[in-house]
This record gives C-alpha cells, structure tokens and sequence, in this order.
C-alpha cells in the first residue's frame, strides 16, 4: 500500500495535500455547534447532487412530459419516491444549513480581515445556490413552478430599456414555456452545479490559506509552540473528522423525519398549488416564493410608491437587490477591533438581534398575502434590515469593546 501511495506521490503530490488540508491542518480547538454547518452543507450539496442525477434519469424537460415524469417518478420508479424526496427535502435543508452557516459568521466577524474572500466566494455561492432552486422549482411543471416563474422572469421586465428584452432572452419565448423549461433544466442540472463545485473548492482553499476562525475571533496562529504549531490548535484529522460526525448523526435523524414523514412540510417545501399541473390560463389565488425567498419577496412587495418615473416594480427589484448586495460588502463595513460577538458592545449585540428577527419576520410576511397593516410591518423591517448594515460602521466604531483574550476559551 505504502509503495503505491509513493508511486502516485511522486507524481501528484497527495501526502502533502492530505496535510496541508487534514491530517495537519489545525483548527482551533474551541469549535462549538455552529461549526457543523459547513461540514453539513458540503454533505446536503452530495446529497443534491446524488440524487439529483438518478432524478434526471427519469425526468423528462418537455412542457409535455415533465409533470407526468414527476408522477412516473414518484409512483412507478422503484426508489423514484424516496430520490424526490431526499432531493425536495435536501433544497429546504441547503437554505437551513447556510443560513445557520452565515448567521455564525455574523456572529463571530468571521468575514473580517483576513476572512474576507472566503465570505466573497460564500455569497457568490449564495447567489448560485438561489439561482439553482429557483430553476430546479420549475422543472415539476406544477402550477406553482410556473406562476413563480412567471412572476420572477417578469420582474426583470421593470429594468428600464433593456428589462422587456432581457425578460424575452431568458425566457426564450414570449410566456414561460416548454423552451424555458428546457434551458432551465440544462442550467439546473449541469451549468450551475458545476459553478457550485468549483466556488465551494475555492471557498475551502482560501479558509484553509488563512486558517478559521473560531467563536473568540482570536488568531490562534499568534501563540505557536516550539514546533510552530498554534498551541489552541487541533489537527483536524482525526479531531473534527470524528466530532463533525456527531453533526452529521443528529442532521440526519431530523432530516429522515422530514423526508419521511413531512416531506411537504405543510405546504412549505412542497407548495400545495404545484400538485396541479402548469396551466398558462389559470393563475393561482396566491402566488408564493418558496420559504428560503420569503424574505426577499416581501421586500419587493413592501416598496409601494412610484419614483423618479419609474414605477413601484422596479424600485422594488433595486431593494431586493440591494438586500443581497450589501451581504457581500459586509466585511468593509464592520469597523470593530474585535471579531466575535463575545467581545462586542451591547448595540452590536442588539443589532444582530433585530436584524434576525427582521428577516425572520420578512419571512413569514413574504409567505402571507399582504393586507395594508403587513405591507406597513414589511416596510418598517425592510427599514431595520439596511439599517444593520448602513449604521454597522459608525456603532462598530462608537460603542465599547471588551478586552480579547490571549488564548482561546472554553
Ligand atoms: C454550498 C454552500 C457552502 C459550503 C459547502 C460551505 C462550506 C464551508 C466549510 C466546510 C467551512 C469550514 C467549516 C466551518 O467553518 O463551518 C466553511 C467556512 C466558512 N464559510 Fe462556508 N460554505 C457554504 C456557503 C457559505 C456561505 C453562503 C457563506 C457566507 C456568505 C459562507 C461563509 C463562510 C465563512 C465566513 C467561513 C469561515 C468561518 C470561520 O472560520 O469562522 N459559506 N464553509
């Protein structure tokens, strides 16, 4: 065994790899439950991609074919359920996952200096994560898919000039159709998931240049022993390969009951409308996102007021836009001397708190049908919401840290 390991070493460098990224990459050794989530998306994102390809053998792209597939799929491929399932279940649990995953990065600065290209490479993966599920949600060809399309396409119809083009370009036709399907299905299935990997690859290789970061914020590289080695450090093989594995046990209990038992999730992950097939001619009572856009949809919808002679659509897609913009611009607004939470002043504190339930809250608004008294509620969260960001570098600044420790705590 040892001979061809050599044979291959002298010819692709592995041992050096398994090191440099294993058996002696050393984390810190304070690591807590929010450090699962990147283990746990990498396995949702196999998980996707596994069973997204034995989906693909039996789904067929046609305006025809496609919701009759899902059925074939469903009641006559052996296995066909649980692959549908796992794979419908699996998108809810992606949007879980990095969710959690991003909220412990605003938790603990882990997007500050010299953090910031792996946040950069993490909200490029965000965008394309989005742009995944909103086309793998049309390839059911349920009512749902289509009317959530069509809404979404349409948006792109406010842009000034270009928007009645740009709409017909992505579209491929004049209404959502059998030709958007098609591409959407070569975009969900093969162009995104490739940009996916090769972001997520880039998203690792610049963690493991810098080191991670862990919940004190504090650079475990400046106190190193004898031997160089960060003395908070831990390899992470075999220490976190064997802890994560813990993560993966207790996520895959939860999800199991999901997929069998509440793959719908009440309407959630599997939205009620999309048991009907597509049908230009109908439109549904209420037209919902999926719950991971929710947030987003109800900042579109909050913007009511037409200006500068464009209409409310289009400042609404601005907003919405903006929300996800100002995501990437983060590190560069964060002012503190420190990085974690812990060691923050009280408005930091606060106004993550709010910042979370503001967006939780959007959530829920962006699910409901808007009345006058929610698109006030969603107007004043969307208001808390940029408020985060746009105040973050005067009270990161302003407000009174506490001193950091020297070494990592418990
Ligand atoms: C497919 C999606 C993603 C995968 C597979 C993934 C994977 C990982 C892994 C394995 C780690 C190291 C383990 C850990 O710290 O939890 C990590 C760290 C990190 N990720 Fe992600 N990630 C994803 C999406 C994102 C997104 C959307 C963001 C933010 C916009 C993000 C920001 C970060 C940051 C800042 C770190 C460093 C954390 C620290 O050292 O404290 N990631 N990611």
């Amino acid at each position: 065994m040892s001979k061809i390991i050599s044979w291959i070493d002298e010819r692709l460098p592995i041992v050096e790899a398994y090191n440099k990224h294993l058996g002696k990459y050393y984390a810190p050794k304070n690591f807590n439950l929010w450090y699962f989530f990147g283990s746990l998306a990498l396995l949702v994102l196999v998980n996707q991609l596994v069973t997204g390809i034995w989906l693909t053998m039996s789904y067929n792209p046609t305006g025809e074919g496609a919701f009759a597939s899902v059925e074939y799929i469903m009641r006559d491929v052996e296995w066909g359920w649980l692959l549908r399932y796992l794979h419908s279940t699996g998108a809810s649990a992606f949007f879980v996952v990095v969710y959690l995953h991003m909220f412990r990065g605003l938790m603990y600065g882990s997007y500050k200096k010299p953090r910031e290209l792996i946040w950069l490479f993490g909200m490029l993966i965000y965008l394309v994560l989005m742009a995944e599920a909103f086309m793998g949600y049309l390839l059911p060809w349920g009512q749902m898919s289509y009317w959530g399309a069509q809404v979404i396409v349409n948006l792109f119809g406010a842009i000034p000039i270009i928007g009645e083009d740009l709409s017909l370009w992505i579209r491929g036709d004049y209404l959502i159709s059998g030709i958007t399907l098609n591409r959407f299905f070569a975009l969900h299935v093969v162009a995104l998931p490739i940009v996916l990997l090769g972001l997520v690859v880039l998203h690792i290789l610049a963690l493991h240049e810098v080191g991670s970061n862990n919940p004190d914020g504090i650079d475990i590289k400046k106190n190193k022993d004898e031997n160089g080695i960060p003395k908070d450090g831990i390899p992470f093989h075999p220490y976190y390969t064997v802890h994560d594995l813990v993560g993966v046990g207790v996520f895959l209990f939860v999800f199991c009951i999901v997929v069998f038992f509440f793959p719908e999730m009440g309407g959630l992950f599997l939205e009620k409308p999309n048991f009907e097939p597509a049908n230009p001619l109908k439109t549904p009572d209420h037209i919902a996102p999926v719950w991971y856009f929710t947030p987003f949809y109800a900042m579109l919808r909050a913007v009511t007021v037409n200006l500068f002679g464009l209409d409310a659509k289009f400042w609404g897609v601005v907003v919405m836009g903006g929300a996800i913009a100002i995501l990437f611009v983060l590190p560069w607004l964060d002012r503190s001397p420190v990085r974690s939470m812990r060691y923050k002043g009280m408005i930091s504190k606060v106004a993550l708190g709010i910042f979370v339930v503001s967006f939780i809250i959007l959530g829920y608004l962006g699910i409901v049908p808007a009345t006058e008294g929610k698109t006030l509620l969603a107007q004043v969260l969307t208001t808390f919401y940029f408020l985060y960001f746009i105040l973050m570098p005067f009270y990161t600044r302003m407000e009174k840290t506490k001193p950091v420790p020297e070494r990592v705590t418990g």
